[in-house]
């Protein structure tokens, strides 16, 4: 596959089939997104592949809730929720079709324990350099030694007819997640991707902004010319 039709159509996958994912599949799609760049070259992912029904149950039955509270939120057009710090999370989405997508969204969460694997991407964050602390801003950086590789699987997924969805609202239960798959102290975890065999064919097209509202030259705000 192209890499530009595997970046195109790597959407965020609602509905799969429930056959399992083969382990040289998920070992081949690893040894892709172990190249992505990250922070001194310290490699600070590990990746957890759950594919035990039990362990699944269990993630999906904490997952429900926290997806609940975040969608009466987006439907009722709440404003960003406060959290500790001061800082804000935000409801606000952009779907093309919002009802459709918080329906599809609705399903996923409903089924998010059965489906065939649940990737926790882990991270060891004493082995990454936020250089952004100082600032009085949420920081940033640190992830940036984490997401390149966990996009880089999910990409390498794509390209073996494997789609995923990327997901965050599980983190919150870390404490939990970590206690259930044995992961050690010093081990964060970052995101959980869902991966399985889609059950209907991949999109042909992302709704996303155009590259001219995205790219500015030189400064910020004026439009790099497109083609
Ligand atoms: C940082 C991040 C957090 C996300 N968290 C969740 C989540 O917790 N639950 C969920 O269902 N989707 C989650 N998503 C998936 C997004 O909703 C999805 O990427 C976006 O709507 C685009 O979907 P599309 O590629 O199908 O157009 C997350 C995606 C990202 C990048």
């Amino acid at each position: 596959m192209e890499l530009d039709e595997a970046m195109r159509t790597q959407h965020a996958c609602r509905y799969y089939r429930d056959d399992p994912v083969p382990d040289e599949v998920l070992y081949r799609a690893t040894e892709l997104a172990r190249f992505a760049p990250n922070g001194g070259n310290r490699c600070a992912v590990r990746f957890v592949f759950v594919r035990d029904a039990r362990l699944r149950s269990q993630l999906g039955e904490w997952y429900l809730p926290l997806w609940e509270e975040v969608a009466a939120a987006a439907r009722a057009g709440a404003a960003p929720l406060a959290a500790a710090g001061g800082q804000l999370k935000s409801t606000r989405t952009g779907f093309r079709d919002p009802a459709r997508t918080m329906a599809d969204t609705d399903n996923f969460a409903r089924r998010f324990g059965q489906h065939p694997v649940i990737i926790v991407v882990c991270a060891d964050l004493a082995e990454t350099h936020p250089t952004d602390t100082e600032l009085g801003r949420l920081s940033i950086v640190g992830g940036a030694s984490v997401y390149p590789m966990a996009q880089n699987l999910c990409l390498a997924l794509r390209a073996q007819g494997v789609a995923t969805t990327f997901t965050t609202l599980l983190v919150a239960r870390e404490p939990d997640v970590k206690e259930l798959l044995g992961i050690p102290e010093h081990v964060s975890t970052a995101c959980h991707i869902v991966a399985g065999y889609p059950a209907r064919p991949f999109p042909r097209h992302l709704h996303r902004p155009e590259a001219t509202q995205l790219a500015f030259a030189d400064y910020y705000g004026n439009h790099l010319a497109g083609p």
